[in-house]
């Protein structure tokens, strides 16, 4: 891709050094336990079915303001700017087209700033 301004969207203030992707399968019930309240664990946030680790922000931990998105795939309350726990399921595919572009948007913020540290089991991501 060029350097243009839409590669500097989504740019976090300060750089992030991010390491290589991981492509570990990790289940829905181990990312469920990720969630923050296991201090054992990394705090972890699936989007289209890839996994990023959000452990450093406080944001998603257990009394932060976006902890319902934490030990989810949230792709459809992403897409959809929801906090209700009922919106934090991986199915995002039937959304209207802005909705997809949203996600999409959250993706390349998320990506910017956290580890993808593996791939949601059985998820559907094309
Ligand atoms: C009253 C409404 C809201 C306010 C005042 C608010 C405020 C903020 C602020 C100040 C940030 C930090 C921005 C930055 O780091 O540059 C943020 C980030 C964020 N907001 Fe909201 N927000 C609101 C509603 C929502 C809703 C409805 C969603 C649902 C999708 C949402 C999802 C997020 C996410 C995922 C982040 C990124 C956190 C990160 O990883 O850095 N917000 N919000």
């Amino acid at each position: 891709m060029t350097e243009g301004t839409q590669s500097k969207r989504f740019e976090p203030k300060v750089p992030v050094q991010l390491d290589p992707p991981k492509d570990d399968l990790i289940s829905t019930e181990e990312l469920a336990k990720c969630d923050g309240s296991d201090p054992s664990r990394p705090t972890l946030v699936a989007i289209k079915g890839v996994v990023f680790d959000v452990s450093r922000n406080a944001a998603y931990g257990s009394a932060g303001q976006y902890k319902v998105f934490a030990g989810k795939d949230a792709s459809r309350a992403l897409a959809r700017s929801s906090l209700k726990p009922e919106d934090c399921v991986p199915e995002w595919y039937d959304l209207e087209d802005k909705d997809k572009t949203t996600l999409d948007e959250w993706f390349t913020f998320f990506s910017k700033r956290y580890n993808i540290v593996g791939k949601v089991e059985g998820a559907k991501n094309t």
